[in-house]
C-alpha cells in the first residue's frame, strides 16, 4: 500500500479473511492504517487493501475501502467509478439494502451481494457485474464463503496480478508489486480472474468463459529504474535533481523510438497531440518543434474536452496521447475514440506496462524512471526531449529548425548548473512566500512554461497563479497588477528579447513587481526588473527544458516554506484514472 499510496492518500483500509473478514480502516495516509492496524491486528494470508483518492464522499473513515456487503460476507475495494451506481442504489434500497457511506463502492459490494443470492455463483454474479456496471472501474473482493481466495475483475481501469515463488498478488499498479515477483499477468479488460493462496488463477472473460492469459517477464523494467536513492528530503526535490541524468539517458541512444520506427510520417498531414496538465504544456511546446522541423500542422487538444467537441479527423492524422504515467482516463478515453474511429494513435509515456502501451499499437518511451512526487518535474522535461529528439528526426529540407542533436547534449550542464543554483532560488521563494496571486508571461517557447510554471506553483504551494501569453497582458489582466501581484516574466529566449521588455514596462509602470527569468548577458530587462534568475544562453528550442529546474525549485521552496505536504499535495493524486 506504500508503494501505491502516491496515487491517492486520503484514507487507507484492510480487509483480511481469516475466519470471517477483520476489517480495519483509517482516514489519512497509511501510517495512519498502520497505527489502527497495530491497535487492531488483522491475520491471515488472504485479503485486499486501498489507499483512496476521494471521488464520492469527502475521505474520512466510513466512506475508506474495504466495503462490507449487508450481511458481512463480502468486503471489497474498487478503483475508478461507478456510474450507474445511484441506479443501482435506488434498485437496491427498494430490494431492502442500506447503506452506511457515501460511495459507489458500497452500492457495488452490495449489489455483488444481491447478484450472488440470485444466481447462486459468484462467478455468474460477476459476469452480471460487468455486463450492466458503467464506468471506468476496477475491483478486488474477498468471500467469507471462499477462504484462501480473491475475485477481481476490470472494465477500463488497470489491474495486474504478480506471480510470486510462493504467492500471488494483485494491484493496480505494477510499480507495488514489482520487488516481489518477476512474472506478471495483466488483466484483460472486462475479464475477471479468481486468485488462490495454493496459487491457483483462474481467468475468465466477461461472459464467464474460461481464458488464457500471457505470463510476462518484468526484467525489461529494471533498465530505466534510478536504483540510487539519494537522501533529499522529499521524492519531489529528488526527482528535479535527476533530469540531468534523465537526459542524460534519453541522449544515449533512440531505442525509446523503436515501437514507432515503422511508421512513415510523410503520410500524415496533420498531428493533434492529447494530453492533461503538465503532459498537455509539454504538448504545446511539442506542437513548435514539431511544427517548425517537419512543416506539418500540430493541433493540441486538451485530451479531458476532446471526446466532447466531436472532433474532425482525417484518415491522414496521427493522433499522439501524451501521458506520464499511462493511466490517466481522459487521456486514454481521447486516444481510444480516435482509434476506434480508424486513426493512427501512438503514446508517449513514462510507464512500461502501463495501460497506454498495452492498448495502443506503439508507444515512445520517456525512461525518465518511475516518477512518485504528484508534481511531475523530471517526466516534463523527459517529454521536451523525447519531442525535441522527434522533431529533430522528422527534419525536412525546408525545416526552420536549426538545432542539431549535439546542441541537446548541453542540456544535461545547464541543469547541473541551474541546480547549484537552488539556494538563490530558496531566497526568492522566501522573499515572495507571504504572496498569495502570481501572474506568469511567456512569449513562444516560454508561454507553455509559463503555463507550466503556474501549475506546478499551484499544485505544490496552494499558492494562486495565472499564466498568460505575454502580449496578452495589456488585453485584461493587466488590470489585476499591483505591488501585491508580482509577475514571472520568462524571457529567457533571446528572439522575444524587446517585446519582453515592452511587457516588464507595462508591469512596471503600475507599481508591479517584475521577477525575470532571464539569459547570461541580457541588461535591459534586468535594469528594470526587481528579482532575476538567469540561466546560460542557448538556443530558443531549449530555454524551456532549463528555464524547467528554477520554475520547478521556486515551487517546491515555496511549499516547504508555507508547511505543504510536497510530494502528496492535498487533494489530488499521481495517477488520475478517473474521468
Ligand atoms: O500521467 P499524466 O501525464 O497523464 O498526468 C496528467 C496530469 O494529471 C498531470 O500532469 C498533472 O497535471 C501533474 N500532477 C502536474 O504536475
Amino acid at each position: 500500500l506504500k508503494k501505491l499510496e502516491y496515487r491517492g492518500y486520503d484514507s487507507a483500509g484492510i480487509a483480511v479473511l481469516n475466519n470471517g473478514i477483520t476489517l480495519v480502516k483509517s482516514k489519512g495516509n497509511i501510517s495512519a492504517l498502520e497505527t489502527a492496524v497495530n491497535s487492531k491486528p488483522a491475520p491471515g494470508i488472504c485479503g485486499i487493501a486501498h489507499t483512496r483518492w476521494a471521488t464520492h464522499g469527502e475521505p474520512n473513515e466510513t466512506n475508506a475501502h474495504p466495503h462490507l456487503s449487508n450481511s458481512g460476507r463480502f468486503a471489497l475495494v474498487h478503483n475508478g467509478i461507478i456510474d450507474n451506481y445511484q441506479e443501482i442504489k435506488r434498485y437496491l434500497t427498494e430490494a431492502g439494502f442500506t447503506f452506511k457511506s457515501d460511495t459507489d463502492t458500497e452500492v457495488l459490494v452490495n449489489y455483488l451481494e444481491h447478484l450472488v443470492s440470485h444466481t447462486s455463483s459468484v462467478l455468474t454474479a460477476i459476469s452480471r457485474l460487468l455486463a450492466e456496471l458503467k464506468g471506468s472501474y476496477a475491483f478486488s473482493f474477498v468471500d467469507t464463503e471462499q477462504l484462501g481466495s480473491i475475485w477481481i475483475g476490470r472494465s477500463g481501469a488497470p489491474l495486474v496480478i504478480g506471480l510470486g515463488t510462493k504467492e500471488l498478488f494483485v494491484s493496480s499498479d505494477l510499480h507495488a508489486i514489482r520487488n516481489e515477483c518477476d512474472q506478471a499477468v495483466f488483466l484483460e479488460n472486462h475479464h475477471f480472474a479468481h486468485l488462490q493462496t495454493d496459487k491457483t488463477l483462474d481467468v475468465y472473460n466477461f461472459r464467464g468463459e474460461k481464458s488464457s492469459f500471457e505470463v510476462l517477464k518484468m526484467d525489461k523494467l529494471s533498465e530505466w529504474d534510478d536504483s540510487d536513492h539519494h537522501s533529499y528530503d522529499y521524492i519531489t526535490l529528488k526527482e528535479i535533481h535527476e533530469q540531468p541524468g534523465v537526459i542524460r539517458r534519453l541522449l544515449l541512444d533512440n531505442d525509446h523510438f523503436s515501437e514507432i520506427k515503422k511508421l512513415n510520417f510523410s503520410t500524415y498531414q496533420r498531428i493533434i497531440l492529447l494530453g492533461c496538465g503538465t503532459s498537455l504544456n509539454a504538448a504545446l511546446l511539442a506542437k513548435r518543434y514539431i511544427e517548425d522541423a517537419a512543416r506539418i500542422p500540430v493541433v493540441v487538444e486538451q485530451a479531458s474536452e476532446f471526446k466532447y467537441s466531436n472532433p474532425i479527423l482525417f484518415k491522414t492524422d496521427l493522433v499522439i496521447g501524451i501521458s506520464q504515467s499511462g493511466e490517466t482516463a481522459d487521456t486514454l478515453q481521447a486516444c481510444f475514440m480516435a482509434r476506434d474511429r480508424g486513426i493512427d494513435v501512438i503514446g508517449l509515456t513514462n510507464a512500461p506496462f502501463s495501460t497506454i502501451t498495452r492498448e495502443l499499437t506503439a508507444c515512445i518511451y520517456l525512461k525518465a524512471g518511475k516518477e512518485i512526487g504528484v508534481a511531475s518535474t523530471k517526466a516534463f522535461t523527459a517529454q521536451l526531449m523525447a519531442f525535441l529528439q522527434l522533431a529533430i528526426m522528422l527534419k525536412t529540407d525546408d525545416s526552420l529548425l536549426s538545432l542539431k542533436t549535439e546542441q541537446l547534449q548541453l542540456i544535461p550542464n545547464y541543469m547541473e548548473d541551474l541546480l547549484q543554483r537552488s539556494p538563490e532560488i530558496e531566497a526568492l521563494a522566501n522573499k515572495y512566500k507571504h504572496v498569495n496571486h502570481f501572474l506568469f508571461i511567456g512569449r513562444g517557447h516560454s508561454f507553455p512554461m509559463a503555463q507550466e510554471g503556474a501549475l506546478k506553483l499551484k499544485e505544490l504551494s496552494y499558492v494562486h497563479a495565472e499564466a498568460y501569453q505575454a502580449a496578452e497582458l495589456k488585453h485584461g489582466p493587466l488590470a489585476l497588477v499591483d505591488p501585491s501581484f508580482p509577475v514571472f516574466l520568462l524571457a529567457g529566449d533571446k528572439s522575444n528579447e524587446q517585446k519582453n521588455l515592452a511587457s516588464a514596462n507595462e508591469v512596471k509602470s503600475r507599481n508591479g513587481n517584475v521577477i525575470a527569468m532571464l539569459r547570461d548577458g541580457e541588461q535591459e530587462i534586468a535594469s528594470i526588473a526587481d528579482d532575476v534568475i538567469r540561466i546560460p544562453e542557448m538556443p530558443d528550442e531549449l530555454v524551456p527544458l532549463a528555464s524547467s529546474i528554477p520554475l520547478q525549485l521556486f515551487s517546491l521552496y515555496m511549499a516547504v516554506l508555507k508547511g505543504r505536504n510536497v510530494d502528496q499535495p492535498r487533494n489530488l493524486a499521481k495517477s488520475v484514472t478517473v474521468e
